[in-house]
């Protein structure tokens, strides 16, 4: 099943100062349609374009580098879009997911302090993460393209640290961009539909 660029699930100005219609026309039309357009040509050059695109995720892994990377930001960043909303973030949490952070991150302040500290110290491009292991909810970091599904978990949550997400809005100020997320644009319901799924 060839790839295809999803449309943003709201207007490119709807996020307001915390990313801007720029950020979102870069980083949507421009990067990840080349993740789009590479990922195609990669998985047709692999064979795998009959495949779905967490098979070709999983298999690609430390096998094919250049299909893994395109394939996995393409996987990474439809679900970016909605990991984010207007007027999202904070506390608003739907209550089963927010008693699995309350019962496995320590509560809202320390999955705050953990999952800023977790995107601030990833070096270099990459992703932080809550993701379901063992069904428990962890923080996670990962390099690049890497997602939680390469190493045996599912991704609750993520948050894009390449330059590319925050440099226009928010220049070198990584932590500025990672508290706005947590803040002001986390879409907790869309967290929340992968939370019951993971569960089920
Ligand atoms: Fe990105």
């Amino acid at each position: 099943m060839a790839f295809e660029l999803p449309e943003l699930p709201y207007a490119y100005d709807a996020l307001g100062e915390f990313m801007s219609a720029e950020t979102l026309e870069y980083h949507h039309d421009k990067h990840h349609q080349a993740y789009v357009d590479n990922g195609n040509k990669l998985a047709d050059a692999a064979g795998m374009s009959g495949n779905s695109l967490e098979e070709i995720v999983k298999a690609s892994f430390g096998t094919n580098a250049g299909l893994f990377n395109n394939a996995a930001q393409h996987y990474n960043h439809m679900h970016f879009w909605h990991w984010m909303a207007p007027n999202g973030g904070g506390t608003k949490i739907p209550g089963n997911l927010e008693a699995a952070i309350n019962s496995d991150l320590g509560g809202y302040d320390k999955f705050k302090a953990d999952f800023m500290a977790a995107g601030a110290t990833q070096f270099g491009s990459g992703w932080c993460w809550i993701a379901m292991k063992d069904g428990k909810l962890e923080i996670m970091k990962t390099p690049n393209g890497e997602n939680p599904l390469v190493h045996g978990a599912t991704p609750i949550l993520g948050c894009d640290v390449w330059e590319h997400s925050y440099y226009i809005d928010y220049r070198n100020a990584r932590p500025k961009y990672l508290e706005a997320f947590v803040d002001s644009l986390i879409n907790w319901e869309y967290a929340s539909e992968l939370f019951e799924k993971a569960s089920a």
